[in-house]
């Protein structure tokens, strides 16, 4: 996959996993990790699919209506490459965190929904459902923070707890930002998600 791999300055950090939202591109994350944790590496990578020439990272049937077996697919192949870029930049597959921006954030979570050992934490801003009616593997030691809009028209309120609702189900920790606004990301979500990840990390 197009990617960027950017080496930390401190060993003991993470490596922040960077799934940009549809239309976007690995360069778009690397601001924002460098306000949560300037330390860490960085793994950033582009969308395999293209919907009309925006990158996403799996396909959608109509608005908020994803093809479920692409995502399955597209999960699977993102996780392998993830292992694969373990061993060929050398951190800790075990040490990842994701920041994932709406379809990023989709992705994230579906790592999450698919594979136990994928992620040590998420930063999800803006996510949906990824997929509904799965058994879900074990999170206890999983924590997540999600940056939600009261107003985000298309990461509905409701959609925003039943996620939180159903990785909590599973055992993951999740703390919840509410902002007055709609789907973008705004400078206090990014403030918040820091603060979360330095109680966490
Ligand atoms: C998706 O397709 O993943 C969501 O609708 C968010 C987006 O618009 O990318």
């Amino acid at each position: 996959m197009k990617h960027i791999f950017i080496k930390g300055t401190n060993p003991s950090k993470p490596t922040f996993l960077l799934l940009h939202g549809t239309g976007g591109n690995e360069h778009d994350l690397l601001p924002i990790a460098g306000m949560i944790d300037d330390e860490a590496s960085i793994l950033s990578v582009r969308g395999n699919v293209s919907e009309n020439g925006m990158p996403r990272f799996f396909k959608r049937l109509a608005e908020g209506v994803f093809d479920e077996e692409d995502l399955v697919f597209r999960t699977k192949e993102l996780k392998e490459f993830i292992d694969q870029a373990s061993t060929d930049y050398d951190f800790n597959p075990n040490h990842v965190i994701a920041i994932g921006y709406s379809n990023g954030a989709n992705i994230a979570g579906s790592l999450l929904f698919h594979y136990e050992d994928a992620l040590k934490g998420a930063m999800l801003l803006h996510p949906m459902v990824p997929i509904r009616n799965l058994d879900l593997p074990e999170m206890k030691n999983i924590s997540v923070f999600i940056g939600a809009g009261k107003n985000d028209p298309i990461c509905l309120p409701q959609e925003t707890e039943e996620l939180a609702s159903l990785l909590q189900g599973a055992g993951a920790t999740v703390e919840t930002h509410w902002e007055n606004n709609g789907h973008s990301l705004t400078r206090t979500e990014i403030e918040k998600a820091a603060e979360w990840y330095e109680k966490n990390f």
